[in-house]
């Protein structure tokens, strides 16, 4: 099986004023396919950690960070980073990765359908029967004409994965995408996700700071752990198994 994401000693820091926070990933290797659940309290790193592996933010340090692309090809992001490299970055981003964000993001002026063609467009890909095929499975093929704000908040997630999957991504990322959401629905949704990512043989990493619902999915979590440095000014949080 291959290696997706490799990191290994990463740190990112968020400092004000001499205090502040410190996000430690030590080693840490997704191999393709994998469903992975960053689990930990609020403010614990998990959008910082997610931010990284989309590629939107910089590590401060790395030993290695590494990135393996549907073209078999294994891109060493850290080196990007430091050579300023932000239009292969995102090309890289817009190519492999969707990304769900907590709220779900979506463009209130552009309907559904336009919403989940958005990453498509962008990617110049021709139209095929991707968008409603992805809709059928999501439960949300009768919303496709409609404005977000139309629809509840479960759906809008749905919806946000659709547009997340809709350009056929090799890694989908997900930020706490079920937190707004009561659990019956939030565990309908995440059943219905993972299902589909089976399927198209999706890598999944997705956080959240609800252990109970995390523990009923089949999923590798990755834990935070806490401790203090430096006379107790930087708070710092590491990721492992
Ligand atoms: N842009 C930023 N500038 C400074 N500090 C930030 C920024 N974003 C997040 N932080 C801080 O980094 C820490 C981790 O935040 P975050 O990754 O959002 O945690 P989580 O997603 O687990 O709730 C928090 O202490 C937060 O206040
Ligand atoms: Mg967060």
């Amino acid at each position: 099986m291959s290696i997706i994401y490799s990191l290994k000693n990463v740190v990112k820091e968020r400092m004000v004023e001499n205090a502040g926070f410190r996000l430690l990933v030590p080693n840490l290797e997704i191999h393709k396919g994998e469903n992975i659940a960053l689990i930990g309290h609020s403010g614990c790193g998990k959008s910082t950690l997610l931010d990284m592996l989309a590629l939107i933010l910089h590590p401060d340090q790395a030993k290695q960070f590494s990135l393996e692309t549907n073209d078999g090809e294994t891109n060493n992001i850290d080196h990007l980073w430091q050579k300023k490299k932000r239009d292969q970055l995102s090309e890289i981003r817009r190519l492999n990765i969707g990304y769900v964000l907590q709220s779900g993001g979506l463009l209130p002026y552009l309907t559904v359908r336009e919403n989940i063609e958005l990453p498509r467009r962008l990617l110049k890909l021709a139209d095929d029967d991707s968008i409603n095929s992805i809709s059928k499975v999501l439960g949300i093929q009768r919303q496709l004409d409609k404005l977000p704000g139309l629809l509840s908040a479960g759906e809008r997630q749905r919806v946000a994965f659709a547009r997340a999957l809709s350009h056929r991504p090799s890694i989908l990322l997900a930020d706490e995408p079920t937190a707004a959401l009561d659990p019956i629905t939030a565990r309908k949704i995440m059943a219905v996700v993972m299902e589909l990512i089976k399927g198209l043989k999706i890598t999944l990493i997705t956080s959240s700071h609800d252990w109970a619902h995390v523990y009923k999915m089949d999923l590798r979590t990755l834990h935070q752990e806490a401790g203090a440095v430096e006379n107790g000014r930087v708070y710092q949080s590491l990721f492992r198994d």
